[in-house]
């Protein structure tokens, strides 16, 4: 294979990466308290949250399903590229598994969640019923001290990244529900808050994130978007319901 093609293939990823890598780290091991709230909340888990037609719940550690969500992840963050394209996705879509069957094998189950949405009621016509998911997104308890900052007397909080949906169900508020599914295991893992990244020139994400009640907290430093020439990120947390009604 050409060094070009190769280059090519190492910045598509790093693309990817950028998005889900940067943005926090895996930690800890499982504290004693929190494995039981896990346990007590497993049968939530058949059904985090059901709206709009759309039901979030926990990946099934299945073969198949994680090939699905490796998929939908893929087929939204693939920058599509003018030779080989075909061959890019199918090198994202591998990378993307494996980053998700690390995840999956190095994280505490109440640590990090992949969670799913689907439909409530398929329909046996719908050419993508064998693809039965729809949208994902993950869900990391992270420690990473920019955040922090912005987070009045927390030591951890939920970082939710990745978040995708089919192209062909978008503005159906999948993601919207998807989000919902966020707020509510917040909730239940016990943290007081949630953040993520956008690009800053993402208006439609943002528009999801501000309707969902993250807001805009801080961006990345120009020497980063200026000098290395990357996209603006910027940083959205969202207190957790919980703590919001204890604090009225
Ligand atoms: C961003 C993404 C996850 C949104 O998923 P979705 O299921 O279509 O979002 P929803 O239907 O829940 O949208 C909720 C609201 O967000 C805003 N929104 C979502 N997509 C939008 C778009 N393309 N343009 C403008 N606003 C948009 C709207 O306000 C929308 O409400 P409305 O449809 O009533 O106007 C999806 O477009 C996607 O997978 N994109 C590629 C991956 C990606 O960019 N992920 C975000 C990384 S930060």
């Amino acid at each position: 294979m050409s060094k070009k093609i190769l280059n090519l293939m190492a910045w598509h990823f790093h693309n990817f990466w950028g998005i889900k890598l940067n943005s926090g780290r895996i930690v800890g091991i499982v504290e004693e308290s929190k494995e039981s709230e896990v346990t007590d909340a497993e049968g939530l888990f058949g059904n985090l949250v059901t709206e709009f037609g759309w039901r979030v719940r926990r990946l099934v550690e299945e073969e198949d399903e994680m090939r699905n969500v490796a998929q939908v992840q893929a087929e939204a963050f693939h920058i599509p590229v003018v030779f080989f394209n075909n061959l890019f996705l199918e090198f994202f879509k591998a990378e993307v598994l494996a980053a998700l069957l690390y995840k999956i094998r190095n994280s505490p189950p109440n640590r990090y969640a992949c969670l799913v949405a689907e439909p409530t009621h398929s329909s046996d016509s719908d050419p993508l019923v064998h693809q039965r998911l729809v949208g994902v997104v993950d869900i990391t308890v992270s420690t990473d001290k920019d955040v922090l900052d912005h987070l009045e007397g927390a030591e951890e909080y939920l970082y939710v990244s990745g978040i995708a949906v089919l192209n062909k169900f978008r503005r159906q508020k999948v993601a919207t529900v998807l989000l919902k599914a966020c707020d509510l295991l917040s909730l239940l893992w016990g943290f007081d808050y949630l953040a993520l990244r956008a690009y800053e020139d993402d208006s439609a994400a943002r528009k999801l994130y501000t309707n969902a009640g993250y807001r805009v907290v801080s961006g990345d430093p120009v020497w980063m978007t200026t000098w290395i020439g990357k996209k603006r990120r910027i940083l959205m947390i969202k207190q957790s319901s919980l703590c919001v009604s204890l604090v009225k």
